[in-house]
């Protein structure tokens, strides 16, 4: 039940508490303790004033009896002595400490408003207090005022009781407050702990009690969402796997069987010839995947780095233009490009070309003969824009949120006139947003497509 965390914040708060509360606890009872005593010893002075101011008005033998009487009833004694300490008058039996107290009083130096002569109370049976009886200005005799020490030390008695009892209730309280207070935070944490423990094993989804809203409740909350995407991730890994391997086998089966036929005998050497070229053709495919596949593992791991420079993007597109052109002329696709000639980007060269190259390769694929494919560059405040739209066959809109996952084609018979990896559009993407951009691609169906690559404005070091 008590887990450690819970005891270690229990125990330290319970420490901390305790030594605030011991202080607090001393400070109060030596002050009450001081107060009382102080009231007791100013009382038993006012009582021996007392006697005095009246043995002043009167000093004679039946006043004096009159105040030992008095005494002798009373929880306190008094001895009355001569101006140099022989005792006249005492009210109870005159003990040795009494004696003590009476020998060693400096008379002459008393003052008028009497003093306290004993107040040890701890070591002491009495407290006492002198008060002179001073009549024309001359000390007549002394008033000894004797009281008990134990009433003092029961009123302490019973003021450290009720202070024991306070201290027991406050201690008892503060365990059970500490014992709450530990609970509600380490509670949640053991549930995060157990939570992670069983992703850890296996578990697919975690679902923690997302409530609260401090930073253990986002911790949770954290926490849940890392096993969804813990969960999606594998989903797609699975997914992504089956893929590769069914991309994998489809070139390989044809590879083996144009192979095996060829091997055959009395095949004519015609056909050789173009079994061979497919088998060429497969192979390069292939190679083309996994070189492909290779690069975006790369970008998994962060091991993919942009080397940007800064370039007039006119003089790129136009060069790319004329590279690509051919290829164009061969569907009887017209190209036309706008740029300002002044345009200037900070990219990777070689990357971006990849990335023009592979959504025009596009355009070209899955455009009509006799089309026609735009790229444009507009500048924007923030931003340059480059718009490349073709007039070809466009992409079914259920196809169109999944154009950028990996290895999906619209076309999935993987036909040999139409079929690329399907890696292309993820790539191209990875490329652009490594470089801060964002990519979009709008289409319909029989009217074309367009795609967008938004690139910041900015500076190299970006
Ligand atoms: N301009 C376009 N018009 C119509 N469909 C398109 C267009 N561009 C992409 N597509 C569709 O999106 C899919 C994914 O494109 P992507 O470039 O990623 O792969 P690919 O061209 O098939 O293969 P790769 O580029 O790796 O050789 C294509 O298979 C195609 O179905
Ligand atoms: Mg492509």
């Amino acid at each position: 039940m008590f887990n450690k965390l819970s005891l270690k914040i229990g125990l330290l708060f319970f420490v901390f508490i305790l030594i605030i509360e011991s202080f607090l606890f001393f400070i109060l009872y030596t002050n009450l303790l001081n107060d009382r005593i102080e009231e007791v010893m100013d009382n038993l002075l006012a009582r021996g004033n007392t006697h005095r101011a009246v043995l002043e008005d009167n000093f004679e033998s039946p006043t004096l009896e009159h105040v030992g009487q008095m005494e002798s009833a009373s929880d306190f004694a008094v001895i009355i002595t001569d101006p140099t300490g022989n005792i006249i008058i005492n009210s109870d039996p005159i003990e040795q400490e009494m004696k003590e107290v009476i020998e060693h009083t400096d008379y002459e130096n008393v003052p008028t408003e009497g003093e306290i002569v004993e107040n040890r109370w701890t070591e002491k049976k009495y407290l006492v207090t002198d008060s002179p009886i001073t009549i024309n200005g001359e000390h007549q005799g002394h008033v000894f005022m004797f009281a008990p020490t134990n009433n003092v030390k029961k009123i302490v008695g019973h003021l450290g009781e009720q202070f024991l009892v306070a201290g027991m209730i406050t201690i008892l309280l503060t365990i059970i407050t500490i014992f709450i207070l530990s609970r509600f935070i380490t509670h949640p944490m053991i549930k995060i702990n157990q939570a992670t423990e069983q992703l850890g094993l296996g578990k697919k989804k975690v679902e923690l009690d997302t409530g609260r809203k401090d930073e253990l409740g986002e911790l949770a909350n954290s926490i849940t969402k890392l096993s969804q995407d813990l969960d999606q991730l594998k989903n797609e890994r699975n997914e992504f796997l089956a893929s590769i391997s069914h991309e994998l086998r489809t070139p390989l089966t044809y590879i083996k069987g144009y192979a095996d036929v060829i091997s055959r005998p009395n095949i004519p050497e015609k056909k050789k010839g173009e079994y061979i070229d497919i088998i060429r053709e497969e192979t390069e495919q292939l190679t083309e995947l996994i070189r492909n596949l290779f690069e975006l593992a790369k970008m998994d791991q962060n091991k993919f780095v942009i080397h940007r420079e800064k370039i007039v993007l006119g003089e790129l597109i136009h060069s790319l233009a004329g590279r690509i052109r051919p290829a164009f002329a061969e569907k009887n696709i017209t190209f036309s490009v706008s740029c300002p000639e002044d345009t200037i980007v900070y990219v990777d060269t070689e990357r971006f070309q990849q990335v023009l190259l592979n959504i025009l390769d596009n355009a070209r694929k899955h455009s009509y003969d006799n089309g026609h494919v735009s790229l444009a560059v507009n500048e924007m405040n923030e931003d340059i824009k480059v718009i490349i739209t073709d007039e070809g066959e466009g992409i079914p809109k259920e196809d169109l949120p999944h154009i950028f996952n990996r290895l999906y084609r619209v076309e999935k018979s993987r036909s040999r006139k139409s079929g690329g990896t399907g890696l292309g559009l993820a790539i191209a993407k990875e490329i652009i947003e490594s470089h801060g951009g964002s990519m979009e691609v709008q289409s319909k169906l029989g009217e074309g497509t367009c795609v967008t690559i938004s690139l910041r404005r900015g500076c190299k070091d970006e």
